[in-house]
């Protein structure tokens, strides 16, 4: 499948991302700042990548990675609702900027598409449900809209320059790898981190607040599709999840049947700038480019647990 270039490879959804083109025969390129990312995502496959140390707003590194390269995956970012609601300025540069910066290196590159991780986060406060990509954004918190400006970007970058983008809105990834150490992680890693550990997890809210969990496989095997497909997928934005819709607290009673765990759960207030609920329409990724749900909510889970475990 030719080069390609992952940014933030050592994250959770750019090293599975990495597995999955490695395992297809591409030749995988990656940068990473190490700043949400971890090697340890990359300790088999590190020896097969062409890993480079730097940051997303490095433009000369960035220009020197897109050197040679087919496709890119832009999955960079500080992916955070609360940290950007701490510090809107500071994520704005990787949110935003970053992704202009991964751009203009893909353009000058003459790279054949770029897949960018976008979020579901774009339609905030629309209490249609489920989502589609005809609604109008609604974005809530500052990181909503710096991924929601990301897209207009990518769009621009189409239209104006004819460099092929495809935006991705990723709705609540979960999987092996996912951080669950910090209080910004996601939700269903902290669960099964904690639970597996005995430890009692937090619910902000009263419960009812729901998500489209989908498991990292949907979102590879979304990627590697659109890369390769033939469809016109250039300058569009598609819904990456399972269009199954969850709420904290069934995935507390799920992670808990599943891990055997005895306790309770404390509930706390509920985050500013979080959403209500979440789910997509998946209608248009399978209808435009053959997007297939891989795992299911429940598969995924039982996988995940396993790999804590
Ligand atoms: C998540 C992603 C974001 C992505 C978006 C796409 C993470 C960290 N964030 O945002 O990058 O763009 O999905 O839809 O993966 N919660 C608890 N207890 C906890 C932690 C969180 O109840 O211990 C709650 C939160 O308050 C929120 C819900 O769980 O209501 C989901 O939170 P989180 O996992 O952080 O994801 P999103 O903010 O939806």
């Amino acid at each position: 499948m030719a080069n390609v270039l992952i940014t933030g490879i050592s994250g959770f959804i750019g090293s599975s991302l990495a597995r999955g083109l490695l395992a297809e025969g591409a030749t995988v390129r990656g940068i990473d700042n190490l700043s949400t990312g971890n090697l340890a995502n990359l300790d088999e496959i590190r020896s097969r990548i062409d890993l480079r140390e730097a940051d997303i707003l490095d433009a000369t590194a960035i220009d020197d990675a897109c050197r040679g390269i087919d496709y890119v995956f832009h999955q960079a970012a500080i992916p955070s609702v609360p940290k950007s609601v701490i510090d809107p300025i500071g994520t704005n540069g990787p949110n935003l900027n970053g992704t202009l910066f991964v751009l203009e290196a893909a353009r000058k590159a003459g790279i054949k598409r770029l897949m960018y991780a976008a979020s579901s986060a774009a339609y905030g406060e629309n209490p249609t449900l489920p989502k589609t990509e005809a609604m109008l954004p609604e974005p809530l918190s500052p990181y909503a809209v710096q991924k929601l400006a990301g897209e207009h970007y990518l769009a621009s970058y189409t239209r104006v320059f004819g460099l092929e983008t495809v935006a991705l809105r990723y709705f609540n990834i979960f999987g092996p790898r996912q951080d669950p150490t910090s209080q910004y992680s996601g939700v269903l890693a902290r669960f099964i981190s904690q639970m597996t550990k005995g430890e009692t997890p937090t619910i902000f809210g009263d419960g009812s607040t729901s998500r489209d969990f989908t498991y990292i496989d949907n979102v590879v095997s979304a990627n590697l599709t659109v890369a390769k497909t033939s469809a016109p997928v250039a300058g569009k934005v598609f819904n990456v999840a399972t269009g199954q819709r969850i709420t904290l607290l069934e995935a507390f009673e799920e992670v808990k049947r599943i891990t055997g765990y005895t306790g309770t759960v404390e509930f706390k207030p509920e985050r500013e700038g979080d959403i209500k609920h979440s789910v997509a329409d998946i209608s248009q990724a399978q209808s435009v480019f053959g997007y297939e749900v891989v795992a299911s909510f429940s598969e995924g889970l039982e996988k995940t647990i396993a790999y804590y475990r």
